[in-house]
């Protein structure tokens, strides 16, 4: 028997990353290929008409499982009954500046989303935030929306994840597919953490097959800094593979993780980073939930890594004290 649809929101539909996300969603990428789908877009009154546009296409690309389209400026009703939040609608930064430069024109737009979400969404909502700084802004909406289980708010990190297994795969020229239990830990900012501690490359650790000094001046920068990477490349931030990335991580919470995949969650307190604030850390996805790993050693460094990043998202959490729920 066919499954009930799901509706699913996406913010920011005449965007950029919208563009490719949505067409991803639609194909079935993130509720599997028996769910059909319905979605909800929602935009800001002067990109009301060109997301019309987005939905004719949307449309014109018949896709199997696609059965609704609703495009509206009213957080209410985009958010009415829906399962899956991908709230990419915000601000882009351009050269120059770093992600939290954005916190002051962005931030304000998570709170009333948040709190749509709490009155209008399905009981099952999830939601991933993408637009930046999106730990931070993910904390604005989680805090918006207190009957919601925190666990259903989440920013994307999956991005720097998919970047970290790109450069290693190179590096050691093995498959993404092959390399487990890399994780990127903290903010989605240039501080961000990635760890090769415990990661492995068919099977084997990778920490003794690549040098120091690679790990530290090449590899780190460069996931961390890939973002920049893209705008000076591109002339604009990323957008297909952060679509791509928002998609691996709504599947996976849904489906469930084979391996370690680093997703950006509500801490609960695990590995000294303080309860509350949204925080990249090696997860894996079980039953519909994402689980922090637990029980890892970490070292001096690890330890100096993780508090940096600890550091920054407090004073970003001081800098939006105003927008915060209580
Ligand atoms: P874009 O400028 O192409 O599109 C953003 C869209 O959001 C615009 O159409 C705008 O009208 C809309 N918007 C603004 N305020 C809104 C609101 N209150 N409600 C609904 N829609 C609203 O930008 P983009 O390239 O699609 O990027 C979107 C965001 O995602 C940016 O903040 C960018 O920095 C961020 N981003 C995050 C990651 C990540 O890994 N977390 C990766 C890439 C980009
Ligand atoms: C990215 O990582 O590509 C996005 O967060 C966009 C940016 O500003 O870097």
């Amino acid at each position: 028997m066919a499954r009930a649809a799901k509706k699913i929101t996406v913010t920011g539909a005449a965007g950029n990353i919208a563009y490719s996300l949505l067409w991803r969603i639609a194909s079935g990428e993130v509720y599997g290929p028996d769910t059909p789908v319905i979605l909800n877009l929602l935009e800001i009154p002067q990109a009301l008409p060109a997301t019309e546009g987005v939905a004719m296409e949307l449309m014109d690309s018949a896709f199997l499982l696609l059965r609704g389209i609703e495009v509206t400026g009213d957080p209410a009703v985009a958010f009415d009954g829906t399962s899956a939040a991908f709230l990419v609608g915000a601000k882009p930064r351009t050269q120059g500046q770093e992600r939290g430069d954005l916190l002051a024109a962005n931030g304000k737009i998570f709170g009333p989303q948040g709190a749509a979400i709490n009155e209008h969404a399905a009981e099952d909502v999830r939601v991933v935030v993408v637009g930046n700084p999106a730990n931070t802004n993910a904390l604005i909406a989680q805090q918006a929306a207190p009957d919601v289980p925190a666990e259903r708010f989440t920013a994307l990190m999956r991005l720097d994840h998919n970047r970290a297994l790109a450069q290693l795969s190179r590096r050691l020229e093995v498959p993404s597919a092959e390399i487990e239990k890399m994780v990127v830990w903290g903010n989605h900012s240039a501080t961000q953490f990635p760890d090769l501690t415990y990661a492995t490359a068919v099977g084997q650790p990778v920490a003794p097959q690549v040098e120091r000094e690679w790990y530290l001046e090449e590899f780190t920068p460069r996931v961390a800094k890939r973002g920049a990477e893209i705008i000076e490349v591109r002339g604009k931030s990323s957008a297909a593979s952060a679509a791509s990335a928002a998609v691996d991580h709504m599947r996976d919470w849904i489906h469930g993780t084979e391996s370690w995949a680093t997703a950006a969650v509500v801490s609960d307190g695990s590995y000294d980073v303080p309860e509350g604030l949204v925080f990249g850390f090696p997860t894996v996805a079980r039953e519909g939930r994402w689980e922090i790993v637990e029980g890892l050693e970490l070292s001096d460094f690890q330890r100096e890594r993780i508090a940096a990043n600890v550091a920054e998202l407090q004073a970003e959490r001081e800098a939006v004290a105003h927008l915060l729920a209580g």
